[in-house]
């Protein structure tokens, strides 16, 4: 067939001589039979491109989300959100293509297991890199420095670089805590006082006292972690870039979770149900972060019992361990512990309730 120059071909537009010709089976070096680790590889090289575009989809986000006027009834905020659930619909395809890595027994998998030490999803960078370009700082990380034990000098750059960089996570705080619901700025820090309502913030005093009315006695405790989420501890937290850096500490400050938790119990006002939908997506993408990594654990249980893996961690006890503590978004899932039921919500003064409309008046 005559081909115009310039004229698109399917397989080189798709680079398929390179990507077709990338599979070097170790076992077919050694000569020895394993005719499952072509699976092993495709599987992984399926993965590390779906890890390329979900960094295709966070850049693109992160970049609108650093801008300091982001409208939140905008196109841009749609935006946001339909490519946040772009990255969950990809989160879930990679936690179902678990199923196929399954159709290896674990025996078909010793035919070349030792061939490939120390290799190991371990060393995925473009999978470290994502859940830093998400907020999870390295004092959160299991092990802390093991993280990046088994890199390559390169590629500990790359990942250093995305720590430094702000996150997903602190974007979102910035963002929260622009938002303009109504003027906190005289007296939220009286909500506690709803005895002396003249002082009160008259939303917030309401809230704390309707969610103090809703705790079971053995829950009492709380309205203790209700103050320190909501209301700054001593000013430091409004501002405090640098203490919330280190580690343990809250990502969120307080009028950011107070905005977040607003956004949550408001979400059916129309300029409130894009916020909504991009705290839920990123719920969401934490949720299938977190089942993948379950399945990889249960698989690897499976596969490798308790023996330590190529990479040469402690194999399932390592995963256990990540997976219990890098949830990236888990102060966002901790704030529905404050919710309290919709009939006993504060009725919101008229003006933030138009504001909070389709039509400004
Ligand atoms: C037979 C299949 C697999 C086995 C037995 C396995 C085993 C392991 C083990 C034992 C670790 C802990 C580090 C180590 O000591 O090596 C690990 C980490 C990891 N694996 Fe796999 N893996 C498998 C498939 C996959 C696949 C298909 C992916 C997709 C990219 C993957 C990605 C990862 C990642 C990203 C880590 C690091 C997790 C973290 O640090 O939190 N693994 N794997």
């Amino acid at each position: 067939m005559f081909v115009m120059p310039g004229e698109v071909n399917y397989h080189d537009y798709l680079q398929l001589d390179k990507i077709l010709n990338a599979q070097f089976p170790e076992s077919d070096k050694l000569q020895l039979a394993a005719h499952d680790e072509m699976l092993f590889i495709v599987i992984h090289q399926a993965y590390e491109l779906w890890f390329k575009q979900l960094h295709h989809e966070v850049d693109s986000i992160v970049k609108i989300l650093a801008k300091p006027s982001l409208n939140d009834n905008s196109p841009e905020l749609q935006t946001v959100v339909h490519r946040l659930n772009r990255c969950v619909t990809i989160l879930r395809v990679l936690v179902n293509q678990i199923d196929i890595m399954e159709t290896m027994t674990p025996m078909d998998f010793l035919d070349f297991r030792d061939m490939l030490r120390p290799a190991s999803g371990f060393q995925s960078w473009q999978f470290k890199e994502l859940e830093a370009k998400l907020g999870l700082k390295f004092e959160q990380r299991h092990g802390k420095e093991y993280y990046i034990s088994q890199l390559r000098t390169e590629h500990i750059g790359v990942i250093k670089r995305a720590e430094k960089e702000k996150s997903l996570l602190q974007l979102l705080n910035s963002w929260l805590e622009r938002m303009p619901f109504f003027d906190e700025k005289d007296n939220w820090k009286n909500f506690a006082s709803h005895d002396n309502r003249e002082n009160a913030h008259p939303f917030w005093s309401e809230y704390r006292y309707q969610y103090e009315n809703s705790l079971a006695e053995a829950e009492k405790n709380n309205l203790q972690f209700f103050d320190d989420i909501f209301l700054s501890d001593n000013g430091q937290r409004e501002t405090g870039n640098e203490k919330r850096e280190t580690g343990n500490e809250q990502s969120l400050s307080p009028s950011a979770n107070r905005a977040a938790l607003f956004i949550m119990l408001y979400r059916g006002y129309p300029m409130l149900q894009l916020p909504f939908q991009l705290l839920n997506s990123l719920l969401e993408i934490d949720e299938q972060l977190s089942s993948w990594r379950y399945r990889h654990m249960n698989m690897v249980h499976r596969m490798i019992g308790t023996r330590i893996g190529t990479g040469g961690s402690s194999g399932k006890d390592y995963l256990k361990a990540a997976a219990d503590k890098h949830y990236i978004f888990r102060e966002i899932a901790q704030l529905n512990s404050f919710l309290i039921e919709r009939r006993k919500l504060p009725a919101l003064p008229a003006p933030v309730e138009k504001r909070l409309g389709f039509v400004a008046g």
